[in-house]
């Protein structure tokens, strides 16, 4: 029997005013972006970032990204520069988070930036997210829908899975087309890339003109996210593996990857901006297939393959 949803809701007029209504109330809600789905609420609101923080199970001190509709709305709470400048006009909307120093009269909730000085900031591009956006009169602070450590979400019925109904509306904007988290740049200082994603490096250093170096995972964390064990399907990752152990599921990329009921292909084209759309759910679909643990070929380095290992390398504790 096909499953029914109950919180899952059609972005139309009336359920994007149900969406805003929620939100109003200082609710939370899960909302689409071309990424991954994130958990929403009323950045300005100390009760609503602290009910994200608590469906979330995340640490107080890993701040939150905040959703903007548009440029005016996000220069009333960061200094732009022109570093800035370069990058919103060759990407924005889209899939890429900045970090910039917040503005002293800035409204957002101390709770979301976890106290510090800088806030991460983005505009999304995905149609339903911008629409909402654009009913509001507030940003929205939006981590990705998922427990913390745990998968992204990339559809509705996945943020279902991380929360059931924990949350009381889900806003449907069908499979996310990138299935990767954004590109996090930091731009409070010299640029450098926090967080890999299918805005590459390369095409930063294009725009900005000058050589730009991806944050490796330190002790002492810039960003949370790049913590240790993240983007964890819940079952042990090994990378660059030629093949399959006993109840070990294999993934594998390209044409020449051998067609089995352990193998998992992530683009038999060798696409990989369509493998980074099926990595996550791939993932989830191993999970639930009870496998013990899961095997990676080797994925190459190059454009979003860069963000691919990053995740994998996450999952695998490496
Ligand atoms: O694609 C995405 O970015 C998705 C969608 C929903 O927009 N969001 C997302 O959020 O991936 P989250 O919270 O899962 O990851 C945000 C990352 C975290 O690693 C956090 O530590 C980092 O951004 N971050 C947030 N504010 C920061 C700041 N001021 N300085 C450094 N890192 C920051
Ligand atoms: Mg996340």
């Amino acid at each position: 029997m096909k499953k029914i949803y109950l919180n899952i809701y059609k972005p139309n007029l009336v359920n994007l005013k149900k969406a805003k209504k929620n939100l109003d109330n200082n609710n939370i809600i899960g909302m689409p972006t071309e990424t991954v789905y994130g958990l929403a609420g009323n950045a300005y609101s100390d009760k609503s970032i602290k009910k994200i923080f608590k469906l979330k199970k995340r640490p107080d001190f890993n701040p939150l990204i905040i959703h903007f509709k548009n440029l005016n709305d996000l220069e009333n709470e960061v200094i732009l520069n022109t570093n800035f400048k370069k990058l919103y006009s060759a990407f924005c909307p889209g899939p890429i988070t900045f970090i910039l120093k917040k503005k002293k009269k800035s409204r957002i909730s101390k709770l979301a930036t976890a106290r510090k000085k800088t806030v991460a900031v983005r505009i999304p591009k995905h149609k339903v997210a911008r629409k909402l956006l654009s009913i509001l009169k507030f940003p929205l602070a939006a981590p990705s829908a998922n427990i913390s450590s745990k998968l992204s979400p990339t559809s509705a019925k996945d943020v279902f899975e991380e929360f059931g109904n924990k949350i009381k509306f889900i806003l449907d904007g069908g499979q996310c087309k990138i299935g990767l988290e954004s590109t996090i740049v930091d731009l409070a200082r010299k640029p450098f890339v926090l967080r890999p994603g299918s805005i590459t490096v390369e095409k930063i250093q294009k725009i900005l003109k000058k050589k730009i170096k991806i944050k490796k995972n330190s002790k002492r964390v810039k960003a949370p996210g790049q913590l240790k064990l993240h983007y964890s399907p819940g079952i042990p990752v090994k990378m660059n593996r030629k093949n399959a152990e006993k109840h070990q599921a294999l993934i594998g990329f390209g044409k020449k990857f051998k067609v089995g009921k352990n193998y998992f292909n992530l683009s038999k084209k060798g696409n990989l901006k369509e493998a980074a759309n099926n990595l996550y759910k791939t993932l989830r679909e191993i999970r639930k297939r009870n496998f013990k643990s899961i095997a990676v070929v080797k994925i190459p380095n190059t454009e979003i393959g860069c963000a691919i290992n990053d995740r994998l390398r996450k999952a695998s504790n490496k």
